[in-house]
């Protein structure tokens, strides 16, 4: 079985995950993913995120796909001032809202794509997008957490960040060797850090995750 193939199995089934399954171990939070929403199990990409959100305390953050709410969550639980959390899917936006309810954690959900629920000049200290990696046209809706055609939403991410994050902001985001077109840092090429440059971010901290 591929990865994407365990990924599509894992989010063909509800599944409830307890202190994420370790990942924030004692904060007694609870996520219940249900059906084509993404899960934070074990070896999810939520879990990387996890491990590499710098201190969030008092910090405005908005998450760009929320999915099942968990880092959030997360967020709001550390400390953060304020959390606005978007996703294109639904049924992911029924999740958050849920899981907020559930573990008592109010958090902004709104329905829409990326950028479009936020309001004129709102703006953010922490933007965050655990984005779906996969180079794969969408063949279903599970797919919508998974896979990112050619780019197409880390580019509109990335060209969208400097209207949404304040002065001296910060946003984290997923990229992988299975996305597309931008490779990250590959000399004379149109890389992921050089195109981050050209829309008026500076990099100051790339992670490297290996399954
Ligand atoms: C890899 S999942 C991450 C979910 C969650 N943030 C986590 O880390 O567990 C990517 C999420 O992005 C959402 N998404 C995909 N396209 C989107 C878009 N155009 N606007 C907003 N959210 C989108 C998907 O529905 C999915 O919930």
């Amino acid at each position: 079985m591929t990865l994407h193939e365990q990924h599509i199995a894992i989010v063909g089934r509800a599944a409830e995950y307890a202190d994420f399954e370790g990942l924030a171990p004692g904060t007694g939070l609870r996520i219940l993913a249900p059906r084509e929403v993404y899960h934070p199990h074990k070896w999810s990409s939520t879990r990387f995120l996890m491990t590499a959100l710098p201190d969030v305390a008092g910090l405005d953050v908005l998450e760009i796909g929320g999915g099942s709410g968990a880092l959030s969550l997360a967020i709001k639980q550390r400390g953060a001032n304020r959390v606005v959390a978007t996703d294109i899917s639904e049924k992911a936006c029924a999740a958050m809202e849920c899981n907020a309810l559930l573990n008592n954690l109010d958090i902004d959900v709104r329905h829409g794509d990326m950028f479009a629920p936020l309001q004129d000049r709102e703006q953010f200290d922490l933007v965050i997008f655990n984005l779906p990696l996969l180079n794969k046209p969408v063949a279903n809706q599970a797919e919508v957490a998974l896979c990112d055609p050619d780019g197409e939403l880390l580019n509109r991410f990335l060209r969208g960040l400097p209207a949404v994050t304040k002065p001296e902001g910060m946003a984290l985001f997923t990229h992988a060797n299975i996305s597309a077109p931008l490779p990250l840092c590959i000399p004379g090429r149109i890389g992921t850090v050089t195109e981050m440059r050209r829309c008026g971010c500076e990099v100051f901290r790339v992670l490297w995750w290996r399954l």
